[in-house]
């Protein structure tokens, strides 16, 4: 006879959804934001394929639909850290937020890749076309752990190899930035308009040095 004595769920990869009250407004700001950028930059390519990307950090902008959706991403990682420790409080901690605009139009997609150095990262979904099948315009993520297609078999939750989802426009998703993730093409006729974002906990003083 056996009797149960514990039972642990060991690593984890959390992943948090969140939805911004009364984003139309703020969208249709960010969009005009964007516009506006785009006509100043031709911006740059890094993993977005055919796509515009804005220059530099979006966040240092005092733009005001900017600053709100700075604040709206800084309180979703104070939230989310706080869901997976008791024994930091993130607010002690120095929080760097390093953001993005990208614009995805018709056939754009974004090739797997990580964020190496930050903690979280989010994505904020300024626009997303809608589509009545298929996967365009989801985000999908890939398990970080090696050696598991036997575990198919089982067909558990735990040991998905992939987990994909499509955001609404208004929505902020948050997951750790060693997380591979990519994004299905953009199969509608409209452009998909997000802002992404790192964000780095540092020691709240600089260290000193010896
Ligand atoms: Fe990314």
């Amino acid at each position: 006879m056996i009797e149960e004595a514990r039972y642990e769920k060991l690593f984890s990869t959390p992943v948090m959804r969140f939805r911004l009250s009364d984003h139309a407004a703020l969208n249709a700001r960010l969009l005009a934001e964007g516009e506006r950028l785009r006509g100043a930059n031709a911006g740059v390519s890094k993993s977005n394929r055919g796509g515009w990307h804005s220059e530099g950090n979006l966040f240092d902008s005092d733009t005001p639909c900017i600053v709100e959706l700075r604040n709206a991403a800084e309180e979703a990682v104070l939230r989310v850290t706080r869901k997976i420790t008791t024994k930091v409080d993130p607010a002690s901690l120095r929080l760097k937020l390093f953001a993005w605009m990208n614009a995805n139009p018709p056939g754009g997609f974004n090739a797997p890749h990580t964020h190496p150095g930050a903690h979280w990262s989010g994505v904020y979904y300024v626009s997303q076309p809608a589509v009545e099948t298929g996967s365009s315009g989801m985000i999908e993520f890939l398990d970080p752990r090696s050696d598991l297609p036997h575990w198919r078999l089982l067909q558990a939750q735990a040991f998905k190899p992939k987990k994909k989802f499509r955001p609404a426009a208004g929505e902020l998703v948050i997951f750790p930035s060693y997380l591979v993730h990519w994004v299905f093409p953009n199969e509608a006729e409209e452009e998909r308009v997000t802002v992404a974002f790192n964000a780095t906990f540092r020691k709240p003083s600089p260290e000193k040095a010896d």
